[in-house]
């Protein structure tokens, strides 16, 4: 028994070691030529976590290829930035930011989300490190946000990376019974 312990103690990786994992993570730019992992990432964050988001699974199934090919070129703008976290070809994370379309000075943040097996490593904070980095590069000074009220975890997570509720609430599209916060915080 107490050897068994001793194994798992070493076989384990510790804390520190999985985090310094998070050094392999590199984050791809949304374009055309990965639009398929985009589609394939998109559909899974929307399964994974459907009170998440504003869309549904059943809203963006159905889309073609040729639509998604559209859409991570649009993803990838003028006004917007995309990513995807990639844990070498193993794609584990999204995100993506839009500038505001009457006010260019704030920027949305929106489709967040890391894989179940690569949470908590700091995968979130890297893509929404990106889109901050993306936003004061379009001289945005405001990165802002919606998020379910239920949802705790992002809640907390947003918090932590230096967001704050605004008072602002809206309607959650998906569910009459729940509302979204928005959330903001500087550039
Ligand atoms: C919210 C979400 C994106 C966080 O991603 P993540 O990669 O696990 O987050 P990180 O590892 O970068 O966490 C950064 C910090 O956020 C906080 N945090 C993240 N997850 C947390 C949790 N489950 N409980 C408490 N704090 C948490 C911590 O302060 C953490 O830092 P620490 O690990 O050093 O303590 C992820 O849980 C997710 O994809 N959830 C489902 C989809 C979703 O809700 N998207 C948001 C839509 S608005």
């Amino acid at each position: 028994m107490s050897y068994m312990k001793g194994r798992q103690k070493q076989t384990r990786p510790s804390l520190a070691a999985q985090k310094q994992g998070i050094s392999m993570i590199t984050l791809d730019p949304i374009v055309q030529h990965n639009a398929m992992i985009f589609k394939e990432v998109r559909l899974r964050a929307l399964q994974d976590s459907p009170s998440a988001f504003g869309s549904t699974y059943a809203k963006e199934s159905p889309l073609t290829d040729a639509d998604w090919i559209e859409r991570a070129a649009k993803w990838n703008g003028e006004k917007s930035a995309g990513y995807l976290a990639m844990d070498k070809e193993m794609p584990c994370g999204i995100v993506a930011g839009f500038l505001d379309q009457e006010d260019v000075t704030r920027a949305h943040l929106i489709s967040m989300w890391v894989a179940p097996t690569h949470r908590r490593l700091g995968v979130g904070r890297l893509l929404v490190d990106a889109i901050i980095s993306w936003a004061r590069t379009k001289r945005c000074g405001t990165v802002q946000l919606m998020v379910t009220c239920n949802n705790d975890v992002a809640i907390r997570f947003y918090q932590d990376l230096g967001f704050a509720m605004t008072g602002r609430t809206e309607p959650y599209p998906n569910d009459p019974a729940l509302i979204e916060y928005e959330m903001s915080r500087p550039t």
